[in-house]
């Protein structure tokens, strides 16, 4: 038998529900038990009843009155914007030829690359976050780096060398034949290897060729079990944009559908300004819409639409969208998709938002299954998270009268001082 380990606290789980999709249902144990062996969890359950038939010698860590959570996962980030964040003043054509541009030019330089996924991974275990799908640059570099990092720290990770070869910089730029083989040569050595996996990442419509759609199209069709990461339907003048170079399409999503990049493990960043046809198109074909909210309310790009995304039937993840987003927390970003939906006069309770950045991102990715969930069998990727980590909040959970009312509150006022610790694999790997 490996590493074992015990931790005592509150425990709270959430899955998916059939009746309640989007929203999942929850398990709490007010004195609850988590015993992980070799990485996995082996047992939840009443602390009591629990540890009558434990074995005397594996030391129980008691960590009440913490919650104990899945790791939070973000599905849409981009690890080269650590040193975008708060880039003043402008919407997304022009923030991405400004500021954002320039910096990922940077990262061909193995020691810029290596510092930034260095950083990326510490920042989000810091924040909770155990697993996230990144977007590189479209330096091969930058996804080396990334894959080395993740590797070295147990984490599980998608990651993808973007595609580029049009409407950015020449230092940006690969070209369809390029983009091809140095995401074939990314998938033979990293994809599956332990816990990593390779997504396909076209950046957006406008900045690939029909013919570097299609060398993506091809990856997708030679690797059915990738996920494919991509932008979609996020600004108006991206949207104006897209119908000018691609006249033949009926739409936005239409693009991506022609060349065979809709499907289930497809991630699609924001989808905000989605019309009934693209919404019934992504929801049909198994893809996934990713609810960006910092980044979308930065960039004055529009609010995301979940009724209608619910009333489609298409599955909705929640993202932070670093360097386009401003925090690195999910709990900060369920908080900020809390005041986007509540100006379209929608609701999102404390438990659906934190649903959605552990066990309903965990579906978008694919990985229902095994992350995103305390639960016998799933892997022991752990968040210890204080709702009384600050006088402010400490003083407002004081008259929370129901676990609701102290999650919402915990949701709102949350962020990285709220997580006491993370695991990684039953390994901790941050500690406040
Ligand atoms: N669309 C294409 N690239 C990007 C990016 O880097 N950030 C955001 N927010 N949108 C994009
Ligand atoms: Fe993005």
């Amino acid at each position: 038998a490996g590493a074992s380990l015990a931790i005592r606290a509150r425990v709270l789980s959430y899955h998916a529900h059939p009746m309640r999709e989007g929203e999942g249902a929850h398990r709490y144990i007010e004195d609850g038990l988590v015993v992980v062996r070799d990485g996995v969890i082996e047992s939840v359950g009443e602390a009591p009843a629990l540890l009558a038939g434990l074995d005397p010698a594996l030391e129980v860590a008691d960590h009440r009155p913490l919650l104990l959570m899945a790791g939070f996962i973000d599905p849409h980030l981009h690890m080269p914007q650590t040193q975008v964040i708060g880039s003043y003043g402008t919407q997304l054509m022009e923030w991405l030829a400004r500021y954002t541009f320039p910096e990922e030019s940077r990262y061909g330089d193995p020691a810029v690359s290596d510092e930034a996924a260095r950083f990326l991974l510490a920042e989000l275990l810091r924040n909770g976050t155990t697993t996230a799908s990144a977007f590189c640059t479209s330096h091969p570099q930058s996804a080396e780096s990334l894959f080395a990092e993740g590797e070295r720290l147990g984490m599980r990770l998608v990651a993808g060398k973007v595609m580029m070869d049009r409407n950015a910089p020449p230092a940006l730029l690969d070209t369809p034949e390029r983009g091809f083989d140095e995401s074939n040569r990314l998938i033979e050595r990293w994809h599956g290897r332990g816990r990593l996996a390779f997504a396909i990442s076209p950046r957006f419509a406008p900045t690939s060729s029909e013919a570097q759609l299609e060398a993506a199209g091809q990856l997708a069709a030679d690797h059915p079990d990738l996920h494919i990461q991509t932008h979609l339907s996020e600004n108006h003048g991206e949207i104006a944009f897209v119908r000018e170079l691609f006249p033949w399409a009926e739409d936005y999503t239409a693009v991506y559908e022609r060349y065979g990049l809709v499907r289930p493990g497809a991630l699609f960043g924001h989808c905000i300004h989605l019309s009934e046809r693209e919404r019934g198109s992504l929801a049909e074909r198994g893809a996934s819409a990713i609810c960006c909210p910092t980044s979308n309310l930065f960039l004055g790009s529009g609010l995301f639409d979940r009724d209608a995304a619910l009333a489609a039937g298409l599955r909705t993840g929640l993202a932070t969208d670093i360097g386009g987003g401003t925090s690195y927390s999910l709990l900060a970003t369920a908080a900020e998709a809390y005041k986007v939906l509540a100006l379209r006069d929608q609701k999102l309770t404390g438990h659906a938002a934190l649903y959605m950045i552990t066990a309903g991102n965990a579906e978008a990715l694919g990985w229902g299954d095994r992350i995103g969930q305390v639960a016998p069998g799933f892997e022991a990727d752990l968040v210890l998270l204080d709702p009384g980590a600050t006088p402010a909040m400490r003083r407002r959970m004081e008259r929370a009268n129901s676990l609701e009312e102290e999650l919402f509150a915990l949701v709102t006022m949350g962020d990285d001082r709220a997580v006491a610790a993370t695991f990684v694999a039953g390994r901790l790997a941050h500690r406040r």
